[in-house]
């Protein structure tokens, strides 16, 4: 059976998660985090000590890494490091920065494409990430831009991490959103981009509701 995948890349606190679950729902699909899955790598890589932006470091430690996915009875994606549900966990903010570094490295890259290709393989997806696009599922039926402005991401992310009963500043926050942006689209292993066939989005003047919108339309659009 041939399976659809839906492709949603953007900087981080575009919304990027909260559009891909509620089209994931709506269309009956399966929502696939790739985000956590490197959120799950930097913590291993924090939890032994290891530098997660240091190639020479993080290496050694990929063959050890027990990463799985899993979709729990509430239907959300749990990720698990060592058989340990860590699906809270690496929401933290040092988090955040530990998987936009180690991202950067290409063998880690290497390292989790099989498990985000082999989800589409299997199920209709909504893939949320920086190269599902370009490089995860260059083929995929509707493939979206999803952007905001920094200061709209950054209002947004506080606001999320506040909710989460989390202690944060908003300078934090936005420095943070600054500094993800510049390694994210930076870096030379699949860097953020836009693919040229995805639809770009920038959702800065609109509620949740309209963005909602105007991405089930889209996406229906590229379906049809
Ligand atoms: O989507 P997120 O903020 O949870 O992702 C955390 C980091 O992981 C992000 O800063 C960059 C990296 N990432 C990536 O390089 N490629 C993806 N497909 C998804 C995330």
């Amino acid at each position: 059976m041939e399976y659809k995948s839906i492709a949603i890349d953007g900087p981080s606190g575009a919304g990027k998660s909260t559009m891909a679950k509620r089209l994931a729902t709506a269309l009956g699909y399966l929502y696939v985090d790739t985000g956590a899955i490197y959120r799950t790598l930097g913590l291993f890589a924090l939890k032994r000590g290891v530098d997660p932006g240091c190639e020479r470091e993080v290496l050694p430690l990929l063959p050890q890494a027990k990463i799985k996915m899993a979709y729990g009875e509430d239907g959300f994606q749990h990720m698990y490091l060592g058989g340990e549900d860590v699906t809270d966990e690496i929401r933290r903010p040092e988090v955040s920065t530990a998987a936009s570094k180690i991202s950067a490295i290409p063998e880690v890259r290497d390292f989790l494409l099989g498990m985000q290709r082999d989800m589409a393989k299997k199920n209709n997806v909504i893939m949320d990430g920086r190269d599902i696009g370009t490089v995860v599922l260059p083929k995929a039926d509707a493939k979206i831009f999803l952007m905001a402005t920094p200061e709209a991401r950054a209002q947004r992310r506080y606001a999320e991490l506040l909710e989460r009963g989390m202690q944060v500043e908003y300078e934090n926050v936005f420095h943070d959103i600054l500094e993800r942006d510049a390694r994210d689209s930076g870096r030379s292993a699949a860097p953020l981009k836009r693919a040229e066939d995805a639809v770009l989005v920038d959702t800065t003047e609109h509620s949740l509701e309209e963005s909602f919108q105007i991405l089930l339309r889209t996406v229906q659009e590229r379906l049809r």
